[in-house]
Formats: structure tokens, sequence, C-alpha cells
């Protein structure tokens, strides 16, 4: 038997891609059902109270109308413990504006969106109360934790540390809300026929949508079938079952046998499908004369919903960054009358790093010393915060060749010492991290066949990130073969349980089932490799990592930003971003490239332009579409440079890769803040970095 040149790390184009530019592949509203019937949604009108009225004459007597869904016909569901938001039409309670609390079912989307709007509903409001706040005195500590990452540390005397510092330095950060926009909208295709659920919906995780919903139905899971081949975009919007989904699912009850189609419009998205809460943060950070931190203090307030629990968990990265001998994070939360936040790309470390990152090149600043050269003297030997190992760290080599790239070197530290032309130019630097992690509970089945065909079947999901090319160059390596004899299928229930695509754990966990599944069939098959005629069928369940207590595992990057100023207007470009990442072993450089590029350019997008403005006599959100939203577009993005550091980490999984999704943003908004400092001299601590505040 040959042994072919190795798949990982080879520059394969997506196995997905040509079906995908062909339109042949298909997206959830996109599946061809037998007669389907279109939902409209029906939105509350106030912030908080409750229906006192329902009148579904004008909208029932349409023409193509179907039935009208509302709470005294939806199926009861089972309140889930902690997933409030998904308890819709079941009650007479409004908890946020735009909430679900009706839908129309029609013939053709046009009519069932007419008559949504002849549904009248009669409310009875109740003051809202949207404003969030600080020191607001109901704030609460949150339990959830979305990894095995502590919710808040500390460590030594923090108080002590910071009153005998020489140098302290205090400040509070904050970040508005911001949305996913998918390019894909949040689809379902829903049938209920013969007591059996089939649904077509834009999901990271099959497996885990089927869970909720045959827990809130009080189905067997068996029962569903949840598809989701194809997903244009999801940023973890799709992560976890969201209301639109619960409501194409009580639609499809009410119409037995006719599939239900609901694709969510923009403005609706920015209610239903979960957005990344705004934050205030708080660093206070005490160091001595030559820049070695000797006490750190972040504190990050997040607002949730009245109806779930969500915490932005921004402290989460702090501990991993910087030695420091006195260590305390705080998280608080404040229940308000909104929508449920949800996890957006690098929940947590997003938003937190940009105020860690903003407070250390502020302490570079006081303390006179070149912020790669801080970062540098504040390595820590061991994590700061769980005192184990790092697996690998890289984050020195990543801001020593990052420096190097970008050309560092020549950069005068004095603010608003570039002018070009009444441009004034500034360079910034910021780290990256987010943790490696791996998420126990996927399996994989290998069928093999004569002479050398293997199928690979796991619930995976390729959010349109790479994982159909990427597991399949997985695969090839564990079974020794190319890649063109494995065929891969993913993205249905059908298939064997994956965890959901999320914390950038997905190849790390789907990945290390498949290892095991193909070491197992290899075994199997012997030295001589020969399939049986009847052909060979292995499955196998992710083995828990034995390394997993013994290393703190992380991926690091260091980001480089460059800005030009207007002196005059205050508009801000970035001619240039450089993002420098160790990020263990790099599947594929196409699409890894795509996604830490992806994630780079939301970061500078986060920096500048996206700002989710709440009013509160209204107690929603009011720039909601792409128009009022604005996101960064191809004429905001200068040259874009991503590279990474070959890095060997025999801890985190069998292939040594450690997730690429979520690191590209972390670190890049501070990068293009730190930049504007230096350009301008003004320090932005609340983004975005609008002109207004540079002026
Ligand atoms: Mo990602 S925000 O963990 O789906």
């Amino acid at each position: 038997m040959t042994i072919p040149a190795h798949a990982m790390g080879e520059m394969i184009d997506r196995i997905d891609g040509p079906d995908k530019v062909r339109g042949l592949a298909r997206y959830a509203f996109e599946q061809p059902v037998e007669r389907p019937a279109y939902l409209y949604p029906v939105q509350a009108t106030i912030a908080r109270g409750r229906m006192v009225g329902l009148d579904c004459r004008f909208a029932s007597s349409e023409p193509g109308v179907l039935a009208v869904l509302h709470r005294y016909n939806a199926v009861r569901t089972r309140a889930q413990d902690g997933l409030g938001e998904l308890d819709i039409l079941q009650s007479d309670r409004v908890a946020f504006r735009n909430q679900f609390v009706a839908g129309v079912i029609a013939e053709t989307s046009e009519i069932a969106r007419h008559a949504a709007g002849l549904v009248r509903v009669e409310y009875q409001s109740e003051p809202h109360d949207v404003a969030f706040s600080a020191d607001r005195d109901d704030l609460w500590t949150p339990s959830t934790v979305l990894s095995k990452f502590p919710m808040e540390v500390d460590k030594g005397d923090v108080d002590a540390g910071l009153a005998d510092a020489p140098v302290r330095l205090d400040r509070t950060y904050t970040t508005p809300r911001y949305y996913h926009n998918a390019m894909e909208p949040h689809t379902t295709v829903a049938c209920w026929a013969d007591d059996q659920f089939t649904i077509y919906t834009s999901s990271q995780g099959v497996h885990a949508a089927r869970g909720s919903i045959a827990a809130l139905f009080g189905l067997d899971p068996r029962q569903i079938r949840v598809i989701s081949p194809n997903i244009g975009g999801a940023f973890g919007s799709k992560a976890h079952v969201n209301p639109e989904l619960i409501l194409a699912l009580l639609a499809a009850r009410l119409v037995p046998g006719r599939p239900v189609k609901l694709a969510l419009t923009r403005q609706q998205a920015f209610f239903q499908a979960g957005y990344r809460p705004e934050t205030i943060q708080r660093i206070a950070i005490g160091a001595q004369e030559d820049g070695h931190i000797v006490a750190m203090f972040h504190a990050c307030t997040s607002p949730t919903s009245q109806v779930q629990e969500y915490a932005e968990h921004c402290t989460r990265a702090t501990p991993t960054m910087y030695a420091t001998p006195n260590l305390r994070t705080q998280q608080r939360l404040a229940s308000l009358d909104i929508p449920t936040p949800t996890i957006m790309r690098a929940p947590g470390e997003c938003p937190g790093m940009f105020a860690l990152e903003s407070a250390m090149d502020e302490l570079a600043v006081e303390c006179g010393i070149d912020p790669i050269e801080l970062r540098m003297r504040n390595e820590p030997e061991t994590h700061p915060g769980t005192g184990l190992p790092f697996s690998s760290r890289n984050l020195i080599a990543c801001l020593r060749e990052g420096a190097e790239r970008f050309g560092w070197d020549e950069r005068d530290p004095t603010p608003r010492s570039r002018n070009e032309d009444g441009w004034l130019v500034g360079t910034g630097v910021a780290a990256s991290t987010y943790h490696a992690l791996q998420v126990p509970g996927s399996v994989a089945t290998i069928r093999a066949e004569p002479p050398g065909r293997y199928t690979v079947l796991i619930a995976a999901a390729d959010l349109g990130t790479g994982t159909w090319t990427a597991l399949t160059q997985v695969a090839a390596d564990a079974l020794g073969v190319g890649v063109s004899d494995v065929e891969l299928r993913i993205g249905d229930t059908a298939y064997p349980q994956a965890v959901v695509a999320g914390g950038s754990a997905g190849i790390a966990s789907w990945g290390t089932a498949i290892c095991e599944a193909a070491g197992q069939l290899r075994q199997r098959l012997g030295r001589g490799g020969t399939i049986p005629v009847e052909g060979l069928e292995v499955t196998a369940q992710m083995p828990e990592n034995p390394y997993a207590d013994q290393y703190s595992m992380h991926s690091f990057g260091a980001q480089f930003a460059e800005v030009r100023v207007n002196a005059e207007t205050g508009e801000v470009r970035v001619p240039r971003l450089l993002g420098v990442f160790a990020a263990g072993r790099i599947v594929n450089p196409k699409t890894a490239r795509s996604q830490l590029l992806g994630g780079m350019t939301m970061g500078m997008s986060m920096a500048l332009h996206e700002d989710g403005v709440l009013d509160a006599r209204f107690g929603s959100v009011v720039n909601q579409d792409l128009a009022t939203y604005h996101i960064s577009s191809n004429a905001d993005v200068g040259a874009v440079e991503v590279r990474w550091l070959p890095e060997d980490d025999p801890y985190v999984n069998p292939m040594g890769t450690k997730g690429i999704g979520e690191l590209g943003i972390v670190g890049a908004a501070a990068a293009v803040a730190n930049a504007v400092y230096h350009a301008t001299g003004v320090r932005i601590r609340d983004l975005p970095i609008t002109l207004d505040k540079l002026m």
C-alpha cells in the first residue's frame, strides 16, 4: 500500500465550492417540498405587558390564508430550564418589543405577509425598563459558563496590589450591541406528518437542535429529523434553537402534512436570532515603572432579557494573557425588557480583548514602553489563571514576526507625529487569543468498501467556512488514503451525533472522533489493509483527551493596524491590517486564511462601524437592517494580510489543530483603536470609533 502525501496542510479547493457557485447546493429554504405553505410572523408592538385581545377575522378571511397561529391554537410546549426565550405563544406575556405573538400560514409568502398585517392584537402595556448601566442596584452574578472556564477568578490580593503599584490605570471601555447578520437568513422548512417532524433548517448543530426540539415538544428524538447540509453563515446565531424555529414548528403542527416555510427578514432577525449584548467593562491595572504588572482587575457588565440568562463572558481571556500575582475578574448581568442575547463570534473574548488590549496600550503609554515590549515583559511562564503549563504558546513569536513584517521598528511612538497631506497616520498592535477546546459527544462512522472507498458519516456542520473540505482532509490522513477516496456526509441527524459547530471546537471535536474511527478501522483491516468484499463499518466516539487537565490550551495571535484619520473631518480609513497567528496545525491554508481574514475584517467593522442603537422610549434597536446597521464593506477594507506560524502541539488533539473560526476577530478592534490613538492622540474607549468622537 502506498502512503499518499498528507492531505492536511494542503491548499485544497472547497469540495462544496462548485455546487455553491453553480447554485446547486441547497440551503434550507430552497429544499424542494410538496405543497409548501408559508409562514409570516406577527410581532409585539409593545416592549412589555400583556396581550388582552386578538382578532384574526380579517387575516383568516383573506383568500389563500390557511391558518392564523396564536396562543390559543398553538400546541403546548414544555418549558425548559434556562430556555425561556423559546416559550413562545404559550402565555399572554410580552417580554420585549417585536417578540413573536402570532403567525399567518398561507399558500404564498406574499399572502402570509399581507395577512400578518391584518391580525389585530390588543395589548395592555406596562412600563418597560431597558436602561443598561453598570451601576444599577439590581445587577446579578451570572451562572452560565459556555466552556470549562470559570465565570469569575480571584487570585492574590488585587486591592493591595493596586494600592501599592507605582503605575496605576483605571479605565472603562464600552461596546455596543452587535448583530451577526449572516448572509443566509434564519430559515426553516418544517413538516409534521405521521407523528414525525422533518425539519430543514440553517443550523450549527442538527443533533443539539433535535434534542432541544424533542424536549420542548415532548417527543422522542427518533420522531425528529433535522437536516442542514449547507449554511450561509451563522457566527453563533444558529448555534442554539431560536424562537423562529419554534414558531415554524408550531405552525407545522397546525397544518399537518403541509411543509411550512419560514425565512426571517433581515429586520426580524434583529429581534429573534440573538445578538452580542452591549458591554461596560472596567479594567484596573497596577504595574511597576518597568511595565511589570502586579495587579489586574477586569469587570464586565452586560444585559440579558427577562426570560433567559446570557452573559457576555468578557473576562474569560483575561487570566490567559499576562503574568500577574494578583488578578480578579467579575461578571455582572442586568435583566431588561429586551430580546435574549446570544453567542457571537468569540463571545466574551471579542469585546473583552478590545478592553484589555486597549488598556495594555494605555499602560504602555503610561510607562513609556513600546507596546510589544510591554507584552513581552508580562509573558507568563504558566497559565496565570490555572497555573498549568501551556500546551503551546507563541504569542511573542507572533508579535515578533508581525512587527518585522509590518515595519514596526520605524514607528515613532509619539501620537500625532505623522501627517501626510492632511491625514494623520498611526499604527497599533494588539494581542489575540482564543481557547482551544474539544467538546465531548461526537461519534463518527466510517464505511470502507473495496477496493478503497471510504464514506465518513458524522452530523457535523459547515457554516460556509470549510468543514466539508477540512474534515475530508482529516479523514483522508487518518485513513492513510487520498481525499478523493473519501466521501463525507454531514449536516443530518440521520448521521451519528456531532457537537455544535461552536467555540471553534468543530474540527478538534469531530476530527478526533473521525481519527478514532479511522484508527479502529485500520486496525481491523490489519497490515495488508485489504477491505473485505462485503465492506467494513466502524463507529467510534471521540475519546477523552488525556492531556485536558494537564495543560492550558489556547491559540494566540498578534494584530497590527494602520489607520489614516482625516485631520479635518475625523474620517478613519484602514489601509492595512496584518494578523499573525499561532493556532496549531492548519488543515487547509485556503479556508483557514478566509476564516482569519473574515474575523479580522469583522473586528475592523466592530471598531469603526457596527452599532445597534437602542431607543429607550420604544425599548428596541432602531437600526434594524443593513442600510442603517453599518458593516464594513469592500470599499472600507484595505490590504488584509494573514499569516500563521508553524506550531506543533501534540497535546490538543490527534490533528494538532486549535480552531480558527473566532481567533481572527479577537484583538482586531483594539489594534484599530490603538492605531487611532497613535494617529490622533485621542483615546476612544467607546466603540464604534465614529468621527464625532475624534473631533
Ligand atoms: Mo461560535 S459564536 O462559538 O458559534
